[in-house]
């Protein structure tokens, strides 16, 4: 019997794992910490681990792994950005993930982020249960006729678009690789970024984090925009230089910003850290905006999208190493 060293467990995550079929063929070891270099030795005895989007897998982690006798890393998400996968094959570690498991689960917390910042839910729920009634401080605007931009049209762009049509959106998207059929078919326009920064009304990030999209949004890049755009992140928190967003906040040049992501989220979402004293300077100013609204990397939590999640990573797990060539990230 495989046995799986599990990282940054919830309770969710040991529900949904045992419920997936072909679990109870593995020993699960679940750990509450986060995996890194400092806490891969206690992957001693494991034949895999399990991670996620705030485990660090760089190869000093890697190295410890390998040693250990580890030779597959089954991320259960989707973005691999934190997996070096050059150190993964040197060493002969195999590395699969969850590529899909509910794109609607993110395009549709996007949108949820998006309608509760531009109609002030956030406030209005609190207000209301102080029994203010008031109204002011909470004006919005429609969605219908703006435009909004979709950076990077995969699977969960693509969806956030057609959802945004709906409300009778004009859509402008910018991919490497656009989705032409699906464009036609669903009135999107594709253009270049520097067209896509200057006209949207709303900025929504659908691209996966890289060296070359690493602070894709920064100083320059919000120039471009338009005053009073609304910025909304459920990517990567990394795509955002959050010194800059901070600045055009303070400047009334962005209307409004959602994330479900942040550049240092590493080690505090994911985690109740309430009664402590928050270190994240940037962070604590980006809480203390009325027009920012954030949660913490929960974008993928569905009922659909763990069990979903949980299916494929057992597959992985039941199916690798030998199933997958060293450090290639299975897609
Ligand atoms: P995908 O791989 O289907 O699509 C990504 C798209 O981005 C591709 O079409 C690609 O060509 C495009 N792209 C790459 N570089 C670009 C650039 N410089 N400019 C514009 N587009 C670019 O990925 P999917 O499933 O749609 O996921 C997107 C991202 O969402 C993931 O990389 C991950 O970081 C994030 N994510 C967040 C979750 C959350 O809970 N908040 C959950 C799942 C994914």
């Amino acid at each position: 019997m495989k046995t799986i060293a599990f990282y940054d467990a919830k309770s969710y995550d040991r529900e949904f794992m045992g419920a997936a079929p072909g679990a109870g063929r593995l020993r699960w070891v679940f750990h509450e910490f986060r995996l890194t270099a400092e806490t891969a030795t206690s992957a001693r005895g494991a034949d895999a681990v399990c991670g996620f989007v705030n485990d660090r897998l760089d190869r000093e982690c890697l190295e410890t792994l390998a040693a250990l006798g580890v030779r597959h890393v089954a991320l259960r998400c989707a973005g691999f950005n934190n997996v070096d996968a050059t150190a993964a094959r040197r060493l002969g570690i195999a590395v699969t993930r969850v590529p899909a498991y509910s794109p609607h689960a993110v395009a549709e917390h996007t949108v949820a982020l998006l309608l509760s910042l531009n109609r002030r839910i956030h406030r209005a729920y609190n207000r209301v249960r102080e029994q203010n009634f008031a109204l002011h401080g909470l004006v919005g605007f429609d969605l219908f006729g703006k435009t909004c931009g979709i950076l990077g049209t995969g699977k969960i762009g693509r969806i956030t678009a057609q959802i945004l049509r709906g409300f009778g959106m004009r859509v402008l998207a910018h991919d490497p690789s656009p989705s032409i059929e699906w464009a036609a078919a669903n009135s999107v326009a594709y253009s270049p970024l520097a067209k896509v920064l200057a006209e949207s009304d709303v900025l929504s990030l659908h691209l996966p984090l890289s060296p070359a999209t690493h602070h894709l949004i920064d100083a320059s890049a919000l120039a471009q925009m338009k005053p009073g755009v609304v910025l909304v992140n459920t990517s990567r928190g990394k795509l955002l230089d959050t010194a800059a967003v901070i600045m055009a906040l303070k400047a009334g040049h962005l209307a409004g910003v959602a994330l479900d992501v942040y550049e240092e989220e590493e080690g505090v979402f994911f985690e109740d850290l309430s009664g402590t004293v928050l270190q994240d300077d940037e962070l604590a100013r980006l809480l203390v905006f009325p027009n920012v609204l954030i949660t913490a990397h929960q974008a993928f939590l569905t009922r659909e999208a763990l069990a979903e999640i949980a299916r494929v990573t057992v597959t992985n797990l039941a199916a690798g190493p030998g199933g997958f060539l060293p450090g290639t990230v299975v897609t």
